[in-house]
């Protein structure tokens, strides 16, 4: 009898990482849901597993290379990792964003998955077959106004995904970059404007059906569902209604 293979998912809490983990589950995988925020991710390990799937919660801050090296030790071996926690703070424009909302970002995109990937990686080799997603997102590929802090660690996670597949070619390992446009996430626009939901609704006004978190999960279960020589290098995926970051149709 083979073992059910693991995929962990960072940021499982909410959003696309929680969709992520259910269409993972569904998909047959046994899911370890990991997120700060330990009573959510307890919650949908229990729904998942009352539903007849395979999940196990582990609380996790990414940035704490301690925390993420110790909960490394668990994997002799792993079929896939979701690098999805992140987000955005703020949306100030380069002359008076804060640099400490930069370094965050930086420390969460791009630290945060350096410390996962590096931690599991040698768990996905040992595997014969991992997959390795990282959630970027279209600001990883362009710039927009406000946007600066987020897009310059958005870029860097691009950059880590990208220089990563150099250099492990020919190791049983793929990397796959999945760069979302607007998903209207339950927590993204109001964590970026720390709470104020007025602000955060702004975001979507007006627009005909953003993507949604299921959407975006989707497209991660396709792609680490392909066959195993088959990489899906970057794949973006945009609502209709969005044609570059800049460009959105709004119906106001
Ligand atoms: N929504 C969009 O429009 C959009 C578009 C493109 C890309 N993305 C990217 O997609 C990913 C998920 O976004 P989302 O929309 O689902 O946002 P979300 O609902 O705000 O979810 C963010 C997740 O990241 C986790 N997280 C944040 N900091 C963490 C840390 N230090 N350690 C561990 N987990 C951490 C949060 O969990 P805890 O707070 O419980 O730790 C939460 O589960 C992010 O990387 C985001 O940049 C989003």
């Amino acid at each position: 009898m083979t073992a059910t293979p693991i995929a962990v998912v960072t940021g499982a809490s909410s959003g696309i990482g929680a969709a992520t983990a259910r269409t993972l589950a569904a998909e047959g995988f046994r899911v370890v849901l990991t997120a700060r925020r330990t009573d959510r991710i307890e919650a949908l390990a229990a729904e998942l597993n009352e539903a007849g799937h395979q999940a196990t919660a582990y609380a996790l801050d990414v940035t704490d290379r301690a925390a993420v090296d110790e909960f490394a030790t668990a994997f002799r071996s792993l079929a896939v990792l979701v690098n999805n926690a992140g987000g955005a703070l703020g949306a100030d424009p380069v002359a008076t964003g804060d640099p400490a909302d930069w370094r965050q970002m930086y420390e969460t995109n791009v630290i945060g998955t350096l410390n996962v990937t590096q931690a599991l990686l040698p768990a996905l080799t040992a595997s014969g077959d991992g997959t390795i997603v990282i959630l970027s997102s279209t600001a990883a590929l362009s710039s927009y106004e406000g946007g600066g802090g987020y897009v310059a660690a958005k870029h860097g996670e691009h950059v880590l995904a990208e220089t990563l597949r150099l250099e492990i070619v020919g190791t049983p390992v793929r990397v796959i970059e999945v760069a979302p446009g607007m998903v209207r996430t339950e927590e993204f626009a109001t964590t970026r404007f720390r709470g104020d939901t007025e602000k955060a609704a702004k975001v979507y006004a007006g627009v005909d059906a953003p993507l949604t978190a299921e959407d975006v999960a989707d497209t991660i279960g396709w792609a680490v569902t392909r066959p195993s020589h088959v990489n899906i290098d970057l794949l973006v995926v945009r609502p209709r209604a969005q044609a570059s970051n800049t460009k959105v149709h709004r119906t106001l």
